[in-house]
């Protein structure tokens, strides 16, 4: 087992980059017996995303769009907590079969507050995917149809993924090392 440091912390090997392209083509070929037929909008949320995002597209043998959103979260003025906005979302969800794409569900409560947003705009069918769900973490009801990996619930960097917006080059995923 290898390790690599980035920034102040050590983290070890964990998932080989032949491991994820292994997931990201099983996922693929789900997607394209599911929505034989149809044309789904990918809605990849920025940054960590970009390269299952990627990856993924490029397994599709459907007609299939993407667009990318960034999502920023903001400390409510009042006392309504946070809200999410979604910077890009330029296309119309009006009966499309929108499918959701994560590099990582932890809390789950990015997609919790996103997901009444695309709802709002009555899609005929939402799904989501993501690379890495920690199960552990889950705090907010969230059904998850397509996952790579489930993982424990320790910090992970690489592929996309960063630790203070490093790491996100590597291709292969490391864990935090105790
Ligand atoms: P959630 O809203 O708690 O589900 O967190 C989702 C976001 O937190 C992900 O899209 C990531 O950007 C970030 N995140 C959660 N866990 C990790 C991790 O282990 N490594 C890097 N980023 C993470
Ligand atoms: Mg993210």
């Amino acid at each position: 087992m290898s390790t690599i440091k980035v920034h102040d912390k050590t983290f070890a090997t964990f998932l080989s980059e032949s491991a994820i392209n292994e997931q990201i083509k099983r996922i693929a070929q789900e997607i394209n017996t599911d929505y034989k037929g149809k044309t789904p909008l990918f809605i990849a949320i920025l940054n960590g995303s970009f390269m299952f995002a990627s990856d993924l597209f490029k397994e599709l043998d459907i007609e299939a769009q993407v667009c990318f959103i960034k999502l920023a979260s903001y400390q409510g003025v009042k006392s309504t907590g946070n809200v999410v906005t979604s910077i890009g979302l330029d296309v119309s969800l009006k009966d499309r079969d929108v499918i959701v794409i994560e590099d990582i569900v932890d809390t789950g409560k990015t997609l919790h507050d996103f997901l009444p947003q695309i709802m709002d705009q009555h899609p005929s069918s939402l799904k989501i995917a993501t690379l890495l769900h920690k199960p552990e973490a889950l705090k907010y009801p969230l059904t998850i149809d397509y996952v790579g990996f489930s993982i424990p619930n320790k910090f992970v960097v690489g592929y996309g993924l960063d630790y203070d917006g490093l790491g996100r080059n590597l291709r292969e995923i490391f864990q935090l090392a105790e």
